[in-house]
């Protein structure tokens, strides 16, 4: 049988994949040739991550196909309910990449307790002409642990972070309006194990006694965090958002920087993406990436064998 994979796959995903007797195609087809190309080339497997789109006319036209799998979380770009109707599986991989962008909240979190998104933007310009001023500046840092790290959304990804902090010496507070509660399992390297048994609280309390909070809900109709949010928290409060674009209000958490409110935040995701507003670019309190929550090599090695694994135990 054949997979094609139109958007990319790990290697780890293609060697499972083969050992179970399937043929991988990494070719990307353009969207508009993906239909001739499917029925010519007998493809049963479509997977694709968020480039490819699957609608009803390519579901229609590709009655050979029997699995869409998506790589990652988000299904926008398939028509899912359509294709199960038709009888076609839709798969993707929800949690593999949760832990990789938990990692990347405390990486931004590091980097703005000690200033150094600052620091790097300000060493190559003034490191040799105003070493001292700068060392000045970034005295006043501050150190993870002991403070309290509050979560809202504590789903997969909302978990993962709390997991990182709980090893990092934080304390945790969560606000879930669909979770009373959860068990985090904290494993180390020699096997040893630790459970913590988190109950949510309030949003309103989350936010009056967080030092850091951390955003890891779905998209949504309304702000999360707006100006009446920004309100509760605490002066000097830090912030990462790494969920969706629109589920912080950018205009107040501008404003909310301006008056020190906030002392720096993280984005990895914009309301404007792929082209973010130029104030959050140039704005020297904010730590930036570009949507690369899920990027790494280990996110990327999981989604390919979590595919291969539901691709084999649906055909065989
Ligand atoms: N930055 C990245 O690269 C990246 C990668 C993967 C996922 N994401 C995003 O991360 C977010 C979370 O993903 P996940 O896998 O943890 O999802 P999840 O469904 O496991 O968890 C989301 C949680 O948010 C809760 N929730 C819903 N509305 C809420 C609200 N108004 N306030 C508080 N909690 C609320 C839900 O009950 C759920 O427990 C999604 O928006 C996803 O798109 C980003």
């Amino acid at each position: 049988m054949k997979v094609l994979a139109n958007d990319g796959i790990s290697k780890s995903g293609i060697d499972a994949l083969e050992e179970a007797g399937y043929e991988v195609i990494t070719t990307t087809v353009a969207q508009e040739q993906l239909i001739k190309y499917i029925n010519e080339n007998d493809i049963a497997v479509l997977l694709v991550r968020s480039a490819t789109t699957v609608r009803k006319d390519l579901i229609d036209a590709c009655p050979g196909l029997k699995i869409i799998g998506r790589g990652g979380v988000g299904m926008d770009n398939i028509d899912v309910a359509y294709a199960r109707e038709k009888g076609l599986h839709v798969i993707n991989t929800p949690a593999a990449s949760s832990h990789s962008v938990a990692e990347l909240v405390f990486g931004h979190f590091y980097g703005l307790a000690r200033f150094l998104h600052h620091s790097n933007r300000e060493m190559p310009l003034e490191g040799d002409s105003n070493f001292k001023g700068l060392k000045k500046a970034y005295a006043k840092g501050i150190e993870l642990k002991g403070k309290t790290l509050g979560v809202l959304g504590f789903g997969r990804i909302g978990q993962a972070t709390a997991k990182v902090a709980l090893g990092a010496g934080m304390k945790v507070v969560a606000f879930d309006p669909f979770l009373d509660k959860a068990r985090l399992e904290l494993e180390f390297f020699d096997g040893q194990k630790v459970a913590f048994d988190i109950e949510t609280i309030s949003k309103e309390a989350v936010l009056k006694q967080a030092d850091f909070i951390t955003l890891h809900v779905p998209a949504q109709k309304e702000y999360v965090i707006d100006e009446a949010e920004f309100k509760l928290m605490k002066d000097g409060v830090i912030l990462a958002n790494a969920a969706r674009g629109g589920v912080v209000n950018e205009v107040a958490l501008v404003k909310a920087i301006e008056s020190g409110k906030v002392a720096g935040a993280a984005l990895d995701v914009f309301e404007k993406e792929p082209r973010p507003e130029i104030q959050l670019l140039m704005n020297a309190s904010l730590s930036l990436t570009p949507h690369t929550g899920a990027a790494t090599n280990e996110a990327q090695d999981r989604i390919g064998t979590e595919l291969a694994s539901q691709i084999v135990n649906l055909l065989g």
